[in-house]
């Protein structure tokens, strides 16, 4: 007699915003081998295959448990047969042949280190390599016209590759809290992105600022960046304007998803005490720094270790009626947004952006003063952005 073993299959929806995704994700050997691989095909111009090795990334993210055979899989959305190859081999061998070649590859390498450098996009990466330039020093070498972003990227290369903390977050949190009630008091900001889904460390900080009286917000990033400048915190900004107001092109239409407001992709120059503030409560300050290489080498150069570190911040401002779309197009993951936007268009018949939501068969824009609202035009539960993790 045949006993087959029962197996239990995990049940999900196929949207990622139907899912509640943590950062307690207990597949990650398998999710890292696919989210290597998604970002190599990001890296590869092959869009379509890396939203593919994303989504079954997030499913397995979802998961209540370890994945520890094929037949749970049964029934799960977004595996396609490329997903299920890796899986296999993971399962099977314990890494993914493919995710390690990819890891090896010069390539891939040379890609990741080239895009590393803020203000580097993938065109001019692999035009780089075309000409043989692979790494930081041919590149300096080479002397490359380099526009300001990317002088700055290679400048603060090492800080901005290194993570920031949650204590560097709040500490650059304080700094533009500062500056906003310094140039218009009663001004809010609300930290958005990665930190706001409770992530431990960012590639960034990110900050959604606002005012509670429609219209007070305007002129406002300007304000904020040359206090910030003036007070010696920003070794590099750009700010784009806003150009949705000022589109006057005839009658609404469906807002696109590239949004419009006004924005700053900024560097800061964070201190060494400001860093600390939010650490040293924490662990007390009987600890003392360990000693990087480079803080020796300096030091030995009777240069005394480097008293700050840089940091990226992105500022957005956003006018009150469209802060509630703003903050939840601004939270994250990427992939939640994507697949927020994918259900409003194909489920809804509604187009979302960071600014508004049209509902296309009403011929009219669905107000909302809260995340929660949105959620609910959308007929789908509400999902707070410690579950966004996707
Ligand atoms: P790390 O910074 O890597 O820790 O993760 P993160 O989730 O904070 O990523 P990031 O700072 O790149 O982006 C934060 C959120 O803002 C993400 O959900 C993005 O979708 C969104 N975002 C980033 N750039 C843009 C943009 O130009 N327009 C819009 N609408 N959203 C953006
Ligand atoms: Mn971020
Ligand atoms: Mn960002």
């Amino acid at each position: 007699q045949m006993n087959e073993v029962e197996v239990e299959a995990f049940s999900t929806p196929s949207y990622a915003c139907q899912r509640r995704t943590t950062l307690d994700n207990h597949n990650a050997v398998l999710t890292d081998a696919l989210s290597l691989l998604a970002e190599n095909a990001e890296l590869s111009d092959e869009d379509g295959r890396g939203v593919a090795f994303r989504r079954a990334a997030a499913v397995l993210k979802s998961l209540p448990e370890p994945v520890t055979g094929l037949t749970q899989l049964r029934g799960l959305p977004c595996l396609g047969g490329h997903s299920l190859r890796v899986i296999k081999d993971v399962l099977e061998n314990g890494a993914s042949s493919e995710a390690e070649a990819t890891k090896q590859s010069e390539r891939f390498k040379a890609l990741k280190v080239l895009t590393g450098i803020f203000g580097v996009g993938v065109k001019t990466a692999e035009r780089w390599i075309r000409d043989g330039i692979v790494g930081l020093q041919q590149l300096q070498l080479s002397e490359r016209p380099l526009n300001r972003a990317q002088r700055a990227g290679l400048r603060h290369y090492e800080d901005l590759n290194r993570p920031v903390t949650r204590a560097e977050a709040a500490a650059v949190a304080a700094v533009v809290e500062e500056a906003v009630a310094a140039v218009l008091p009663g001004a809010r900001t609300t930290l958005i992105g990665g930190f706001r889904r409770g992530k431990l460390t960012g590639h960034d900080v990110d900050f959604l600022m606002t005012h509670p009286e429609e219209g007070r917000e305007a002129g406002l990033m300007p304000k904020v960046v040359s206090w910030l400048d003036s007070q010696g915190f920003l070794l590099y900004q750009k700010t784009t304007r806003n150009s949705y107001l000022e589109a006057k092109d005839g009658p609404a239409r469906p807002p696109s998803n590239m949004d419009r407001f006004e924005r700053c992709y900024s560097i800061f120059k964070l201190p060494e005490e400001a860093r600390r503030g939010g650490e040293e409560a924490r662990r007390g300050a009987e600890e003392a720094e360990p000693c990087s290489g480079a803080a020796a080498a300096s030091q030995v150069k009777g240069e005394g270790p480097k008293p700050w570190r840089a940091v990226r911040v992105d500022l957005v401002v956003s006018p009150i009626s469209q802060f509630a779309f703003a903050l939840l197009g601004w939270t994250g993951s990427k992939l939640f947004e994507r697949e927020l936007r994918r259900w409003a268009g194909h489920e809804k018949a509604m187009s979302l952006s960071s600014h508004a939501l049209y509902d296309n068969k009403q011929s009219r824009y669905l107000r909302a003063s809260s995340e929660e609202e949105i959620f609910a035009h959308l007929g789908l539960e509400y999902v707070p952005p410690s579950e966004r993790n996707a």
